[in-house]
């Protein structure tokens, strides 16, 4: 039994946690029953917290050890697990990832990984007042509500998923983007995983998508591949299956990434900063 409340979101997508202090470690029942209801909700949102680093990482081994970011630049010196996220540059060099105006990218979090993650934790430390909102979508509701044929099709598909690609798409888009180095590129070789995936604890199907990390699925010829890409995004990002978070300082949101995705939304640099540390367990 947890001491804290929950507030649900919408049935069953996304929930606030109020009345816990995370800046303090939690006795054993509350820090099962938050484990839980990520699973039960997919997405967490607990607002008006004060959290250190150090705070941010005992959270999150909560639900798992904290990996650290290919994208060694943008960690947080004395804490390699956790990476930056804001649009502030810096000597005009960006000092964390997402440091475009116009990010929009679904995906969850280092599905570019052989093994893919489980929780992703994210704090916010600079809220914009405008833009900047992080967009979470219920891919295991939107799988559920696939008509049968539909996931008859896609049951065994496997999708390319590549970081290389993924920044050759974003280069292409905004040519400032600090690109991989070549020590990054070899540790970011192409990887397979399933079109749909089995979730480990809750044992529901979701889609695992990605709107530019996908190069396509396996042996599916490249239009057809990009086509079915294209409608399973289209379904999966309906709004009947989306949460949009509007950050305000000291929100933490805490997500299920085996059955969720989400993005960031456009942000003005030059005249709102957002500034984030995030945590990703695997
Ligand atoms: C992320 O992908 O983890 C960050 C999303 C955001 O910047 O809103």
């Amino acid at each position: 039994m947890s001491r804290y409340r929950i507030d649900p979101l919408s049935s069953a997508f996304g929930a606030r946690i109020l009345g816990i202090d995370l800046s303090r470690p939690l006795d054993g029942s509350d820090a099962a029953c938050l484990v839980e209801d990520l699973l039960k909700y997919r997405v967490l949102v607990v607002r008006d917290q004060n959290l250190s680093h150090e705070d941010h990482v005992r959270v999150s081994r909560l639900f798992g050890e904290p990996e650290i970011h290919v994208q060694d630049q943008y960690t947080v010196p004395g804490f390699r697990q956790i990476v930056t996220i804001s649009n502030i540059h810096r000597d005009g060099v960006p000092i964390g990832m997402y440091d475009g105006d116009n990010e929009q990218e679904w995906h969850t979090d280092l599905s570019w990984k052989p093994q893919t993650s489980a929780v992703s934790l994210l704090y916010s430390v600079i809220a914009p007042e405008v833009g900047g909102e992080t967009r979470f979508a219920d891919t295991t509701a939107a799988y559920d509500d696939l008509p049968t044929e539909l996931r008859g099709r896609i049951d065994g598909f496997e999708a390319v998923h590549s970081m290389v690609h993924l920044f050759e798409r974003q280069a292409a888009d905004n040519p400032a983007k600090v690109p991989l180095t070549d020590a990054q590129r070899v540790q970011v070789p192409d990887v397979v995983h399933p079109l749909v995936r089995l979730h480990p604890q809750t044992g529901r199907r979701s889609l695992l998508l990605g709107d530019m990390i996908i190069r396509g699925i396996v042996g599916v010829d490249e239009v057809e591949s990009q086509q079915l890409l294209d409608q399973l995004h289209a379904h999966a990002t309906a709004d009947r299956y989306v949460y949009s978070h509007r950050w305000a300082v000291g929100d933490l949101v805490i997500w299920d990434n085996r059955a969720t995705m989400h993005t960031a939304s456009p942000c003005d640099h030059t005249r709102h900063q957002r500034l984030l540390y995030r945590t990703t367990v695997m």
